[in-house]
């Protein structure tokens, strides 16, 4: 099997009421991880890497990677540029093999936003890549909002119907109230916003920032519309204090197949989990 686009998991999803969750790699561990999680639980997979991903392992390599994964493992497996803002790189890498990609204007003015969605559009459907957009502002985790000026960075329903009339995007990712990184106090999910844009808008919704999460509100995202699981942090903190462990036990080691293989089985714990948790076990 070759490496497949988003669209047709999120379809897929969105018709059979589940997500299919997106894992930010960042090595040839975590990558093992996921695809190896993904293949014991029989789930679709998205693999997501940001700009900074690419420039770090490079794209050539991670394109092969990805390849040989899904020819050796008989599952479906999407490679997706995640959160890039930047339309010549967004180019490059669909030139260079990736099948989806996430355009992030969400901090421009909407009409800047839909303008560069559609160019991507256009430029990818021509080449069978899909891809992804975001409305609203899903923020950091550092800054401070105070309650009354949250709903301002929301996604708006009726602004998010237009946004995808306009751009022909396939999907979209609506801000509800997450934030990515560590929260300090797990968020207030914004639920009857997300039940008025899946009533009103057909394009699958993505969750971002869905480390920290709870079963239950992931659970109750995915029943009112959400196709798409974000998840970055929570493997990079399992991956990082597995590593910090083992030197802690075994301080004079330095074959980083013995360090780096706790690491790879307790990211592969959190894949097997969160894809319980999105109901995408056995969907493939
Ligand atoms: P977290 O780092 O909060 O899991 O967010 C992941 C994400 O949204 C990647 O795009
Ligand atoms: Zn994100």
């Amino acid at each position: 099997m070759d490496i497949v686009s988003n669209k047709e998991l999120l379809l897929d999803a969105k018709k059979n009421q589940y997500a299919v969750p997106a894992f930010n790699v960042h090595n040839l561990e975590t990558i093992q991880a996921v695809i190896e999680g993904a293949w014991e639980m029989k789930s679709p997979v998205i693999i997501a890497t940001t700009p900074g991903t690419v420039n770090y392992a490079g794209l050539e390599y991670l394109v092969a990677i990805l390849k040989a994964g899904a020819k050796k493992y008989k599952i479906s497996i999407a490679l997706h540029l995640d959160h890039c803002t930047d339309i010549d790189f967004l180019k490059n890498c669909i030139k260079g093999g990736y099948k989806s990609v996430m355009i992030d204007s969400s901090m421009e003015d909407f009409d800047t936003n839909i303008n560069n969605t559609k160019i991507m559009v256009d430029f990818a459907h021509k080449l069978g890549v899909s891809v992804e957009s975001e409305l609203g502002h899903i923020w950091g985790q550092e800054e401070e909002i105070v309650i009354n000026k949250r709903d301002a960075l929301l996604t708006d329903p009726i602004m998010a119907l237009e946004f995808v009339k306009k751009t022909g995007v396939d999907s979209l990712a609506v801000a509800i109230g997450t934030a990515h990184g560590i929260y300090k106090l797990e968020p207030k999910l914004d639920f009857d916003r997300l039940i008025k844009m899946n009533k009103i808008i057909d394009v699958p919704l993505v969750l971002h920032g869905a480390s920290g999460i709870s079963e239950e509100n992931i659970k109750k995202a995915i029943q009112y519309g959400i196709c798409k699981v974000n998840i970055a942090t929570e493997i990079k903190i399992q991956f990082a204090e597995a590593i910090k462990k083992y030197f802690k036990e075994n301080p004079d080691a330095d074959d980083p197949r013995n360090y780096l293989s706790p690491a790879k089985e307790i990211a592969k714990n959190v894949v097997k989990e969160k894809i319980n948790i999105c109901g995408s076990r056995n969907r493939i």
